[in-house]
């Protein structure tokens, strides 16, 4: 039966009224090998028509990714044909700067919402967009605050958005240059995670996503730590196991989002982002010359020698963290790493963006992260140096890292 129907109850002299609850929401992700070929039912079956009439849908596309696919624009076109009486395509395909040119110019938020107000979207419509994180991030910004949330499904096109980025419930552009200044707690309508959309992917972008597998593997999952590992040949041809590891990493993000009890990241922790305080600062300090995923990489080792320094993780473990990043020719040398004060800088600029204390994710052992407080400088000044150095040699002897 129904709930009672009666408010809350306060003392009749109470001026407060505080009420916990909880919203149910559905995180829907799916596999795909050619979404717009013999996959194409699965985001049509995404895209629900609602109240008796077909949804409006609106495809964004990065540019960078029509770049390297032409075709797209036919066959998001003859997608809506073959799906004509179940849903309407509206307007063109539209296209926006592909990377964080995106997120860097807060007036393409503005131009985007022009976009949706034009094609009369409300929030029963579908936004499908087809990007990089960059991409997924601005565009699901402008569909989260367009009539307080249009219906976002996320294509994601590269292995890091894919494997990370696609499948959480966030969402920003850049501000006072500052990264993720603006940005909002949302929940896609789903993710469609298709092999056929990363094969125009640049060798160099395919092997930054695993950087984030490498890393929910040694907070959640050791038996992924090792078939990673096993597996960097494979990562590094695009084949095999690679696919695998996608999609472990993807159902770990999203059991993380929908059963770690901290979707909107109220508390203070924030495992995921493990070895990312020194990542962000590294993607700036590199002036964005870093992709996301080398800056991760880079980070997670500092994080893991620091852990073998001072919270007790097995020396071996560290050094097979940092041969699987090596071997995936994911710790390049950069300019930026040899900034260490500036690097250590990325220590406030996390716990600010946060609040509260400073709260940092390391590693005890493999699958049992620890949270903590304070940072020995000496120490995290020591674990810098020594991946310092393994970025020196994988740069002069690696040819996977250009
Ligand atoms: N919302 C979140 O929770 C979250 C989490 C992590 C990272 N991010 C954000 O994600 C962004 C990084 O995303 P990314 O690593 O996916 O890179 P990206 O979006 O910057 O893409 C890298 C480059 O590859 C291009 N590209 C993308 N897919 C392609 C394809 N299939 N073929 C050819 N070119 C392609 C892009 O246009 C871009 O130039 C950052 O802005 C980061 O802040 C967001
Ligand atoms: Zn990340």
């Amino acid at each position: 039966m129904n709930e009672s129907p009666s408010p809350p109850q306060s003392d009749a002299d109470s001026t407060s009224l505080d009420v916990d609850f909880q919203i149910a929401c559905r995180h829907r992700l799916r596999f795909t090998d050619d979404v717009f070929g013999k996959d194409a039912q699965v985001l049509a079956d995404l895209l629900e028509s609602s109240e008796g009439r077909g949804a409006r849908v609106q495809f964004w596309l990065d540019e960078h990714v029509l770049e390297h696919r032409p075709d797209l624009k036919n066959q998001i076109h003859r997608f809506a044909r073959q799906f004509r009486d179940r849903f309407d395509v509206v307007g063109n395909t539209q296209v926006v700067p592909g990377g964080e040119a995106v997120k860097n110019d807060v007036h393409i938020i503005e131009r985007m919402l022009k976009v949706f107000h034009e094609a009369d979207l409300d929030r029963r419509s579908y936004i499908v967009v087809i990007g990089g994180g960059a991409v997924l991030d601005a565009v699901g910004f402008a569909a989260a605050i367009a009539h307080r949330g249009i219906r976002l499904v996320r294509l994601p096109t590269t292995t890091l958005a894919q494997a990370d980025s696609g499948i959480g419930v966030k969402n920003s552009v850049n501000l006072f240059q500052k990264k993720n200044w603006i940005g909002t707690f949302c929940v896609p309508w789903g993710v469609v995670n298709d092999k056929e959309l990363l094969s125009s992917l640049s060798d160099r972008d395919f092997r930054c996503g695993f950087s984030e597998a490498v890393k929910v593997a040694l907070l959640k999952d050791p038996e992924l730590f090792r078939l990673i590992c096993q597996s960097t040949e494979d990562i590094r041809t695009r084949q095999g196991n690679c696919w695998r590891i996608i999609r472990e990493s993807a159902a770990w993000h999203m059991q993380h989002i929908t059963r770690g009890g901290d979707p909107f990241e109220m508390q203070e922790a924030r495992p995921l982002d493990y070895g990312h305080w020194s990542a962000h600062r590294l993607e700036s300090l590199s002036e964005f010359e870093l992709r996301h995923g080398e800056a991760v990489a880079i980070g997670v080792a500092i994080d893991t020698v620091y852990s073998a320094r001072v919270h007790g993780l097995s020396e071996s473990v560290a050094d097979s963290v940092l041969n699987c990043l090596n071997e995936l020719g994911l710790l390049v040398s950069h300019p930026a790493i040899q900034q260490e004060q500036q690097l250590l800088k990325g220590l406030e600029e996390f716990r600010q963006h946060l609040g509260g204390r400073l709260t940092v994710t390391m590693l005890n052992d493999v699958g049992s992260p620890l949270n903590i407080h304070s940072i020995d400088h000496e120490e995290m000044l020591v674990a810098v140096r020594h991946v310092m150095e393994s970025t020196r040699q994988n740069s002069a002897t690696d040819p996977h890292s250009t």
